[in-house]
């Protein structure tokens, strides 16, 4: 008998009957997913829609190269934003750095301690608030003249969905706030559904046929997140509220007496939350919420600690998108055993050649886990993973699951394991991988010449942190790669050139194309830190990005003294190993960088085709010292907004265009101003530039 292709092995199909496969499960995922989505009437189970899923993605690991442009089979649900109105949060909505050991608490503690200038002595430990750590999702709740007028989701943390209508059928949210209140505040809380009631829903899916959810904070999502404010009124949400946003008015000096005032508003606060201090108490909190853990009604992944002193949570401020002052202790991580099938060596921006574990599918803590990382090469020497083997997975939090090691009872006589033999060549281009003595990695040498390092370093350079281009992602990076459309940075800003070929793409068209390069024009500006980090130089991440920013202020100066350091003894090359944080290794990586002609060539091609702006040398704002002038009328924002924009950025707003301008905002029918940017070579944006720049730039304020 012959087996229809769905039925056969994945690694027995040919290319063409992998293609036609693709294409069959394309349009059923597509199906199943707008069933469930749109008419939320889904058709398959779970774990059969999940199988589709599956299938697919083996196939595409199979044949890479018919992984389809944004395919359906990517999509998680439908696309949020044309579902929601999007709304931008007045003070950026953090996210928590995690441990999962005492001596790492340890850690963030002697840190803070250190940064204060604290003496290390117990008596002067500051006072924390320990809160367990709610398994949901967090919301953004403001309330104008003490009325609640608006709720997001989290979102990207500068802005989020307006979830408003479906808050309001929260029973624990306050609709208004009584006694003193300020004008404006923005309280952040958590949505989750109990134990219970997601144990009933799903009954009640179950009953209805329905989609199963695999997990509370699921369901608190898929529940929040409905068009139709009548299903999630239907289903019981609740809420803690945990922290402040942004306020109008100075209201309290610790966030333990923000908790008093929450509750007096009548806001839901976890009965759990304590003041404590020093590790000892750290962690008896820790050890007593982990006991209480399976008795309480909601489900909880740790414990947050935060300083409970607000002026010093603002003397600690961020790092990046986390706090300096508050850290979240988690739970120990669920592992699972399951069967290694096979490892796939993937190769990054850098070269590294990178093994990923392929599993026999297994559910950890509720998430199905597929593909593990085994680090590198000595890691699965030292470990003795083989093939065929039972092996211990671990997944902890956001992080991509690990393989702890073998199961001691893996290899009997029944079970086959093969040694892997890791391979001394890239398995994309083929080039020799090295690995240098006393390096656990072993790295391509193909250089640009090898697509995986190429493609990588152009995910790299769009990605959020560096030109944060919208409508670029990996995908779409992989599509225009292959069709020989962007080969090199330059090419994403000579898109345009091809306007007419994208538009006869598959699943493209003008409005999809304008929309991209309309994305493009509008990130031909961009900051100095920026664009330093978006050349991917190893081991120059954000930080160090910035450091040097910086430190060189513009990208001339930092370009020409990149140039000189080049001299061993050089002025230019002891000061950049003087910078603080940046050693003689990094020196030397961003050292040869700059001397690569290929390099060269690309940094003189970019340069022609952007705007890279200066950066100032504080940390008070990506505009901090400028002087912007508005000028003409503006579609999109009142006057008072965007000077408040440009405020927010540490920018000195004026009237009068001079030499002491640094930037000009051109609305409709800008005049004379405009005409005298023009002669005075004042750099100038439009509105749309303007506004772009701004969503990209306003969460660089809080770091
Ligand atoms: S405070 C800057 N407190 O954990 C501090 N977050 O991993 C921001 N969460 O996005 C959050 N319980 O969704 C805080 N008691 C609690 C929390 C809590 C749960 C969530 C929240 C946040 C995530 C970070």
């Amino acid at each position: 008998m012959i087996l229809s292709p769905s039925k056969r092995p994945p690694t027995e199909l040919t290319v063409a009957e992998a293609r036609d496969e693709l294409k069959r499960l394309e349009a059923l995922i597509a199906q199943h997913n707008f069933a469930y989505y749109h008419n939320n009437a889904p058709e398959i189970s779970d774990a059969a829609f999940d199988t589709l899923r599956q299938r697919y993605n083996i196939i595409v690991s199979l044949h890479p190269s018919l992984e389809s442009n944004d395919s359906a089979a990517h999509a998680i649900g439908a696309p949020l934003d044309n579902r929601f109105r999007k709304h931008q949060h007045l003070a950026p909505m953090l996210s928590l750095d995690n441990v999962f050991k005492r001596s790492d608490f340890e850690n963030f503690i002697t840190r803070i301690i250190r940064f204060l200038g604290l003496s290390p002595d117990k008596t002067t430990s500051p006072i924390f608030i320990a809160e367990p750590k709610i398994d949901g999702l967090s919301v953004n709740l403001t309330y104008k003249n003490g009325l609640f007028v608006r709720g997001t989701t989290r979102g990207n943390g500068t802005e989020g969905e307006d979830v408003t209508a479906n808050l309001r059928t929260l029973h624990n949210l306050p609709t208004h706030l009584t006694h003193s209140y300020p004008d404006l505040i923005e309280i952040r809380g958590e949505v989750f559904l109990s134990k219970a009631d997601f144990l009933a829903l799903n009954t009640e899916q179950e009953i209805s046929k329905k989609r199963l959810f695999a997990n509370p904070r699921n369901a608190a999502a898929g529940s929040l997140r409905q068009l139709d404010p009548r299903i999630t009124a239907q289903r019981p949400l609740s809420l803690f509220a945990y922290a402040l946003g942004f306020s109008s008015d100075f209201i309290v000096h610790s966030h333990w007496d923000f908790l008093q005032q929450l509750k007096k508003w009548g806001f839901p606060v976890n009965p759990l939350s304590q003041q404590i201090t020093g590790i000892e108490e750290a962690e008896s909190f820790f050890t007593s919420v982990a006991d209480q853990r399976a008795a309480l009604p909601y489900d909880i992944d740790g414990v947050v600690y935060k300083i409970d002193s607000l002026s010093l949570q603002n003397r600690l401020g961020n790092i990046g998108r986390v706090p300096r002052w508050a850290i979240a202790w988690k739970f120990p991580a669920e592992q699972a055993i399951t069967v290694l099938r096979d490892i796939e060596i993937q190769v990054g921006r850098t070269g590294a050649l990178t093994p990923v574990a392929h599993l026999d599918p297994i559910n950890i803590g509720g998430v199905l886990v597929t593909k593990a990382t085994l680090h590198n090469e000595d890691e699965i020497t030292r470990k003795d993973i083989r093939l065929g083997d039972h092996v211990f997975v671990q997944r902890a939090g956001d992080v991509i699951p690990q393989i702890l090691g073998v199961t001691p009872t893996t290899r009997n006589s029944s079970h086959r394991s093969d040694v892997f033999i890791f391979p001394h060549h890239c398995p994309i281009c083929g080039a020799y991988a090295v690995k240098p003595k006393n390096e656990a990695i072993r790295r391509c040498t193909g250089g640009l010449s090898c697509p995986a390092q190429s493609i990588e370093r152009l995910i790299h350079f769009v990605s959020r942190d560096a030109f944060n281009i919208e409508g670029l992602g990996a995908q779409n990076i992989r599509l225009f790669y292959d069709r020989h459309l962007i080969r090199n940075p330059v090419d994403i800003f000579y898109l345009h050139n091809h306007a007419n070929t994208i538009e006869h793409y598959e699943g493209w068209g003008k409005l999809s194309v304008h929309n991209l390069l309309n994305a493009i024009e509008n990130r031909r500006i961009i900051t100095l830190s920026r664009f330093i980090y978006a050349l991917g130089i190893r081991r120059v991440g954000i930080s160090n990005a910035r450091l040097l920013a910086r430190h060189y202020i513009s990208y001339n100066v930092w370009l020409e003294q990149m140039q000189s350091a080049r001299h061993i003894g050089s002025d230019a090359q002891l000061a950049l190993n003087a910078l603080p944080g940046i050693g003689h290794a990094i020196a030397n990586d961003i050292i040869a960088f700059i001397a690569e002609p290929n390099n060269q060539k690309t940094l003189a091609d970019l340069q022609r085709c952007l705007t890279i702006l200066d950066e100032s040398s504080t940390s008070n704002g990506p505009l901090f010292g400028k002087t912007v002038v508005f000028t003409g009328t503006l579609q999109t924002l009142t006057r008072q907004e965007a000077k408040a924009l440009a405020e927010r950025m540490g920018a000195k707003v004026s009237d009068t265009v001079s030499q002491k301008t640094d930037l000009v905002i051109l609305g409709e029918k800008a005049g004379s101003k405009a005409r005298k940017a023009e002669q005075l070579h004042i750099q100038t944006l439009n509105e749309a530039q303007w506004r772009s720049f701004c969503i990209q730039e306003d969460t660089t304020i809080i770091s």
